[in-house]
This record gives structure tokens, sequence and C-alpha cells, in this order.
């Protein structure tokens, strides 16, 4: 079969109008600024996510768009550089062990033109500087440039996620801020490794290798698979991130491979369709793309029998997900582990957001990573 064969669900569009029609979403919702707005159209999305904007900045470097994903990097060094103070209170509250307050330490959301998202909502997450880190470096081994801005604001976050790493905040999903994340840890540690590879900030090399291998022995493991957090036996489908996209794990890795395993018993709708957690409520805690683009990602890089036909099944089950604007989700209702709680979050804020940016960035990616397999392999054969 060929890719897009699977496009039966509500999707009209070819595959490859999804890909110009994933462009203009995300070159849409690109503020003047540089911000990536996370979901233009819907009404707790209309500002820029650290990480979202990462991940989105790596799918437009895959795709050769670098000089949008390079306004995005530069919006991100003004934010940082505009921070340094309050950076510095946090990093000292830190070391003492304290929680850094809300106007020192780095936001998880900004508005457009880079002051701090006014929202009733949890804003202290350390793994979006982690994973700003890392797509920075990503951006630099596809061409971007590097300027003075961007290398001091490369050393402030790693020199600040290598004394914060051990705080308590919030997931990569916004929530239980009491506790410290496995998925974060490994954003954080993808981070420092991309900042000693983009330029070793000389002054911290140490404290940010000591730091990396710190919290690389803080990952919490049951039965030899991560889990959430320490003191929790529930796996994160967020965690697949450590191999892919960030690559600080490789799939065959034994703390990573038990828990793709759990991914795959537990996460995974009918092998296609990626859910967050299994006590996940929010929307009904529905299959998100953006983690079906992971999981294929993870399939291409592990690359064993069968591997790359499915990250292609997966791909087509993410194209089957856009509308006829060719407008891809946040998560869809499919196979809803709780159906019963959907209708609170319609009710609240409208459907589920639609187009979400990074779930546009995630298509991409992937689709750049399954066309670059297939060219070798076919060149091969
Ligand atoms: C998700 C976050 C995301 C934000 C904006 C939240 O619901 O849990 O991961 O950054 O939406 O897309």
């Amino acid at each position: 079969p060929q890719r897009g064969d699977s496009m039966t669900g509500p999707g009209s569009g070819t595959p490859r109008d999804l890909v110009a029609g994933s462009l203009q979403v995300i070159g849409s919702g690109q503020a003047p600024t540089g911000a990536f707005i996370a979901g233009p159209t819907f009404s707790q999305y209309g500002y820029s996510w650290l990480r979202d904007g990462s991940f989105i900045a790596e799918g437009l470097d895959l795709v050769g768009q670098t000089e949008a994903s390079a306004r995005f990097h530069q919006w991100v060094a003004r934010v940082v550089l505009a921070s340094t103070e309050g950076m510095e209170r946090a990093r000292a509250t830190a070391r003492e062990g304290g929680i850094p307050k809300v106007e020192d330490y780095l936001h998880c959301r900004y508005s457009a033109d880079g002051s701090p998202a006014d929202v009733d909502w949890p804003t202290f997450q350390l793994d979006g500087p982690g994973i700003w880190l890392w797509s920075l470096d990503n951006h630099v081994r596809h061409g971007g440039q590097l300027d003075a801005g961007l290398d001091a604001a490369v050393d402030d976050v790693a020199r600040y996620l290598a004394d914060l790493w051990a705080t308590p905040c919030a997931d990569a999903w916004e929530e239980y801020d009491e506790h410290v994340h496995t998925s974060t840890l490994g954003a954080i540690a993808a981070g420092l490794s991309a900042a000693l590879a983009i330029r070793p900030p000389l002054a911290s090399v140490d404290a940010v290798n000591h730091a990396r291998d710190a919290l690389d022995a803080r990952m919490s493991v049951v039965d030899g698979a991560f889990t959430k957090w320490s003191g929790t036996s529930e796996v994160d489908a967020s965690l697949l991130w450590l191999a892919a996209p960030y690559r600080y794990l490789d799939p065959g890795e034994p703390r990573f491979a038990a828990t793709l395993r759990r991914i795959e018993d537990e996460l995974i709708s009918e092998g296609l369709g990626v859910h967050r957690y299994r006590s996940d409520t929010y929307y009904g805690g529905g299959a998100w793309p953006v983690l079906s683009s992971a999981y294929a990602r993870v399939l291409i890089r592990r690359g064993g029998p069968g591997d790359l036909s499915r990250a292609r099944s997966v791909m087509g089950w993410i194209e089957a997900q856009a509308d006829e604007h060719g407008h891809l989700p946040e998560q869809v209702p499919d196979h809803a582990f709780a159906p019963d709680r959907i209708d609170e979050w319609r009710t609240l804020w409208g459907e589920s957001a639609r187009p979400l940016l990074w779930s546009h960035a995630a298509y991409l990616a992937l689709r750049a990573e399954l066309d670059a397999v297939s060219e070798v392999s076919g060149r091969v054969a």
C-alpha cells in the first residue's frame, strides 16, 4: 500500500495538500515577532509556548523552512534576555531548595509581544527551556546561524536549568506541579546536552555536565520502565520524546525499551492513536497526533521488522484526522479513556483546539523522516 491510502477518515485533501496546508497553518500562526500562536482559533491557546514553539521550529527545520524557525529562536532569545535578572534570583532560590517566584522564573507561555500570559494555569514548567535548547541545536545543524544574543540566551538557559532541574514544576501537560517529572528531566537532559554541543558555556561546563548526570540518575523507574514521576507506577507517552525527537536515549536503551512496551500496551488505540496517560480526563483523554508522530519517529529510529510499515500506518492515521480545511486537532476523541468527561470541556471552551500548530509541525517532521528513509531504502533497492 502507498502512504496515504489509509486516508479514509474525515480528511479530504491528499497528503501533499496536508504538507502545503500545514506550512500555511504554521505560517499564518506565526506573529510578526516570530512567536508561534499555539492554537489561533482556540480561546485558551492564543499564546506562544516555549514547548510548542520549539517543536514547531524543529518541524520547520526538517522541511527546510529555516527562516521561520530562525525568527522563533530570535523571539525566544529576546524573552530570555529580558528575564535574566529574574532567572538569577530563581537560581539562587532553587539552590537554597525553594520554589522560584512567578515574577522570577521563565514562564511556559508568553504573548506574542513577549510579555507573560495572563492566565490562571500553571506557568512554571522546566521542559520548555530544555526543549528550546535542543531545538536550537537542531536549527544550527540545519544551517541556522548563531549570534551574540542567541549565545547569551543559551548560556543563561543552560545555567538556569543546571540549578533548577530538581525543582518540582508542572509537566508537559501543564499538570501536577508538585512533582519532578521524568519526561521533564529528559527534556532538560536533552537541552543541557544541546547547550554543550552548541557552544560550551565555558563558565558552567562542569555544572552542566554534573546536572545532566545527576538528573539522569533521578529519572523514576519502576520494574525497569520510566514512570511519570517518582512515587507513581503510571506511564506517560511524553516519555517517547526521550528517543524521538530528542535522541537523548536510543530506542534500544533498556529503560526506554521497557517504557515503549508499556506505552504500546496501555496508551495506543488500534496501534495508531497515542494517548497521554491512562488517567487523563482533559477532553476525555483522547488520542494526540503529536504523540502519534513521536511514536512513529521512535519506530523509524528503531528500524526493526515491521517498524517502517507501522510508522507509515501511523502517519496515515494522522492524515485522516485532518478536517475539510486540512486542519489537524490537538486530540481526537476516538477511544477516549474517559468519554464521560468530554462534554464538560466542550461546554467550557468548545471543541478541542483545531488547528494546533504543533500537530501540523509534528506531521511535517514525521513526513520528512519517512520520506528520507524511503529515499534511502529506494536507493539501496
Ligand atoms: C498541552 C500543552 C501545550 C498547550 C498548548 C496544553 O493543553 O497540554 O502540552 O503546550 O496545550 O498547545
